[in-house]
């Protein structure tokens, strides 16, 4: 079962609530929240008070992707605000196994996110006590950007060890998705889509949706 994940990076922030209903209902899974900091990534989007405000409006898994310094300073406050996942970056924090820990011990699912640069294998020591693996198909910081062609071999590589130690384990993919790059990475193993600018963009959501959930 494929899951989308439309980011609402990629929606218009003036009518955030709105966007955010319209997707649920043409058929979107979780709602990915890209939460930056100005430092991990040069923006700066918003925090745990968008969460909050979202919260009401949907009964979708909400799926914070934290792309910020020292995540682990953050995960309470997204955690009170209401957030259904958290995911951390490997390059952002000196304190994964722990970071990981305390979003299980919140009762949130955990994720751990590679940039496109950063090997997979990095995983191993934590792919046991995740939910989801999240591989950038892009470099973080933008919507709108070109699906990187070789993360595809992380995606195969995360398939592979996944399959190995046979861990309920999902891979999402975050960036470029569009109907023919969902098409590849669900070949090389993605159970869970991100996409913003495809969704967003579309004239008509559902049909977006269902195209790239192919
Ligand atoms: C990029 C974000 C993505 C972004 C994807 O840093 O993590 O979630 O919103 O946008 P598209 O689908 O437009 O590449
Ligand atoms: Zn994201």
């Amino acid at each position: 079962m494929i899951k989308i994940a439309p980011s609402i990076l990629a929606s218009d922030f003036s009518r955030m609530g709105e966007n955010v209903k319209e997707i649920e209902h043409a058929g979107a899974d979780w709602i990915h929240i890209d939460v930056m900091d100005g430092q991990f990534v040069p923006p700066i989007t918003f925090g745990h008070q968008m969460v909050e405000a979202i919260r009401p409006l949907t009964s979708l898994p909400l799926d914070v992707h934290l792309m910020v310094q020292a995540p682990e300073n953050q995960i309470e406050y997204f955690a009170k605000a209401g957030a259904d996942c958290i995911s951390v970056h490997v390059e952002a924090t000196n304190h994964l196994h722990k970071t990981i820990h305390s979003i299980k011990q919140a009762g949130l699912k955990a994720g751990v996110v590679l940039n496109p640069g950063t090997y997979a294998d990095v995983v191993i020591p934590v792919i046991q006590d995740v939910d989801f693996v999240l591989q950038m198909t892009v470099n973080p910081g933008f919507g709108g950007q070109s699906f990187i062609p070789t993360t595809l071999n992380n995606i195969k590589r995360l398939r592979a060890l996944i399959d190995e130690y046979q861990l309920p384990v999902d891979i999402q993919v975050d960036g470029g998705i569009n109907v023919e790059t969902a098409k590849a990475c669900v070949e090389a193993g993605a159970t869970i889509l991100v996409a913003g600018s495809s969704i967003f963009q579309a004239d008509h959501y559902e049909k977006a949706i269902a195209e790239i959930r192919g």
